[in-house]
């Protein structure tokens, strides 16, 4: 109920607004993929090639987005005018030079054959050569963001790197206790996903104004929110859709052994999943039996739900700052995110 009436606030919101635009946001990513390509030239031309792979400009650029969206947003917020600056155009192609290293060596990881659609890095060049690829990324990412000069920026983003590390390890760890376990989801997704929109929302917001601990506060909420309900959705569409929508395959968590929010909110309703879950999917026929059972159960609909709640906190957060396109953007992508198929 209170969904629905705060869905249909949102809708109003949006038509009222519907004739101011933001279409600055699609104009500065057009041009991120060659700006990065910049930042990753080598005298090593196997290395460039290999590192600049990813960046075709046909990934979703979510993290850009976001970013550069609150950073118009808290500059119109302090200041009249949602005009950013160079360096929070530089803060937003940082995250997407983050996330794509991370998601180089997140492949290798999970053994990853299709990324974006297109071969893995490691199924081009050897698994050696993207990990290092992914490093280089990752030290040309940072070397951009030292070069903006904010300390309280840099620190930021470190922890944002710290805290992907910790999530890819609390992944390989699972939790035994079947207790403790969605808390182990959560934490963990939010180290994974939220981590980095919730720390380059705070950074945008910090670039804004440097003293305004509120709007620090409130930026960092909604990229959190945002974060933990872009997962959820993710982790419900490996259970959904087609490898055609996703650009890459599907009910790859369970084959991964990971029991997600869809499977953990299942086995609260059939309790035979924990036997599945405890061993990692690994026995013959127990990844059809753990799609069969959430199928079965409210798993996907409790998913949704729970990304629906981070949504719509999400937007309470965005509400109290002064409305601009900008603002009113972050909260449509809240609903894009939820309705998303891909
Ligand atoms: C994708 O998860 C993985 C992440 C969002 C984080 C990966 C982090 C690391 C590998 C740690 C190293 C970090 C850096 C910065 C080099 P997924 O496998 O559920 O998503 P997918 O289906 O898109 O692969
Ligand atoms: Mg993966």
């Amino acid at each position: 109920m209170r969904t629905a009436k705060r869905g249909s606030q949102i809708y109003s919101l949006l038509v009222k607004y519907s004739t101011q635009n933001t279409s600055w946001v699609a104009e500065r990513l057009k041009g991120m993929p060659s700006k990065i390509h910049q930042q990753l030239s080598s005298g090593d031309k196997e290395l460039e090639e290999c590192s600049k792979y990813l960046f075709d400009g046909r990934g979703k650029a979510i993290r850009p987005t976001i970013t550069l969206l609150m950073a118009g947003a808290c500059s119109y917020h302090c200041a009249g005018s949602c005009k950013i600056s160079p360096a929070q155009e530089t803060l937003a192609m940082v995250t997407e030079m983050i996330h794509t290293a991370s998601m180089a060596h997140d492949d290798v990881i999970d053994q990853a054959s299709i990324r974006r659609g297109k071969p893995a890095m490691s199924e081009i060049w050897d698994r050696k050569k993207t990990i290092l690829a992914g490093d280089f990324i990752l030290s040309r990412g940072s070397m951009a963001l030292a070069q903006i000069r904010n300390t309280r920026v840099v620190e930021l983003l470190s922890t944002v790197i710290d805290n992907l590390v910790h999530g890819e390890l609390m992944q390989l760890e699972s939790c035994r206790d079947e207790q403790g376990r969605f808390n182990h989801y959560l934490q963990k997704t939010f180290m994974k996903t939220a981590s980095l929109m919730a720390y380059s929302c705070q950074a945008a917001a910090t670039l804004a104004s440097e003293d305004d601990d509120d709007l620090h506060q409130i930026a960092y909420h909604y990229g959190e929110n945002v974060g933990m309900a872009f997962q959820l959705i993710d982790d419900l569409l490996d259970f959904k859709s087609t490898s055609k929508d996703t650009g890459k395959p599907t009910a790859v968590d369970l084959r991964l052994g990971l029991a997600t929010a869809p499977v953990l909110f299942a086995a609260k309703q059939y309790p035979e999943l924990n036997e599945l879950i405890d061993r990692h999917f690994t026995r013959t026929g127990d990844v059809e039996m753990a799609q069969d059972i959430v199928h079965r159960s409210d798993g996907l609909t409790l998913t949704h739900q729970l990304a629906d709640e981070h949504c719509s906190k999400a937007v309470d957060y965005i509400q109290k700052i002064t409305t601009s396109p900008e603002q009113l953007e972050l909260i449509k992508i809240t609903q894009d995110i939820l309705h998303r198929n891909k």
